[in-house]
């Protein structure tokens, strides 16, 4: 397991546990759950998934109900979550600021949201948002030989990475919005194929020279866990 996603595991084993002191089920939204989930949960949990895409939540075994649905315009029910997660799913959405009012509403007093996504002040980001679609399908296909890339129901998705959803951002949006921040780590992610590794490393030399070092290009991803306050 990658470091970073078992520091996080315990961290959500902790909060978890809180929640489900009692042993009653938890409500979990897989927000954007396309066909997997990262975050293993141990309690009795019911778990709705929501995506735009069908052929995603069809392959979705994870889940006890679907929602085929637009995170940010959805009308999910008040208060009903003890849980949300929101896994490479933010960069997606044209108002990302909508999709986390929408879960600000929708998370129980007391409940948690993860929110992990790549840090768009990182090469990584920059080039994600400022390339097409069909650049990223063409690197998915010819550079990392995934040949179902860009069909129906496969990524990569469209990619808007609003500036809104840099770390400072979000974090400051969870603070005016009656969340408490319980973990937070900016962090390299690693894409694991060696043209993409070296042309990423040539690129990062490049970005820090001109950023005078004030981007690091390394710290690529991001996950934040929210706390909804009680008062
Ligand atoms: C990169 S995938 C991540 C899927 C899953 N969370 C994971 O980590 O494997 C992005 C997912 O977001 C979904 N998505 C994109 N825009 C969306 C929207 N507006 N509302 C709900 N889901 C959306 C896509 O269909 C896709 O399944």
């Amino acid at each position: 397991m990658h470091k970073e996603l078992a520091k996080l595991q315990s961290v959500v084993d902790k909060l978890v546990r809180d929640i489900a002191s009692d042993g009653r089920t938890i409500r979990v939204l897989d927000a954007g759950c396309g066909s997997f989930r990262y975050v293993d949960l141990k309690q009795n949990v019911y778990t709705v998934g929501i995506d735009v895409s069908e052929k995603q939540l069809q392959k979705n075994a994870n889940l006890n109900e679907k929602i085929l649905g637009d995170l940010q315009t959805y009308d999910l029910p008040a208060s009903s979550f003890d849980l949300i997660i929101c896994w490479d799913v933010l960069e997606h959405l044209p108002n990302p600021t909508k999709a986390l009012l929408n879960f600000k509403n929708a998370t129980k007093k007391g409940g948690i949201v993860i929110l992990k996504l790549p840090n768009i002040l990182s090469i990584k980001g920059l080039l994600t948002k400022f390339t097409p679609l069909g650049f990223h399908v063409w690197m998915y296909r010819h550079v990392c030989g995934s040949q179902e890339a860009g069909k129906d129901g496969h990524g990569p998705f469209r990619t808007f990475f609003k500036f809104s959803i840099r770390p400072a951002a979000v974090k400051r949006f969870a603070l005016e919005n009656g969340f408490s921040i319980e973990y937070l780590s900016i962090y390299e992610g690693h894409v694991q194929n060696k043209v993409i590794d070296t042309i990423l490393a040539i690129l990062k030399f490049i970005l820090q020279i001109f950023t005078l070092g004030k981007i690091n290009p390394n710290k690529t991803d991001y996950i934040m866990v929210l706390k909804k306050q009680k008062r």
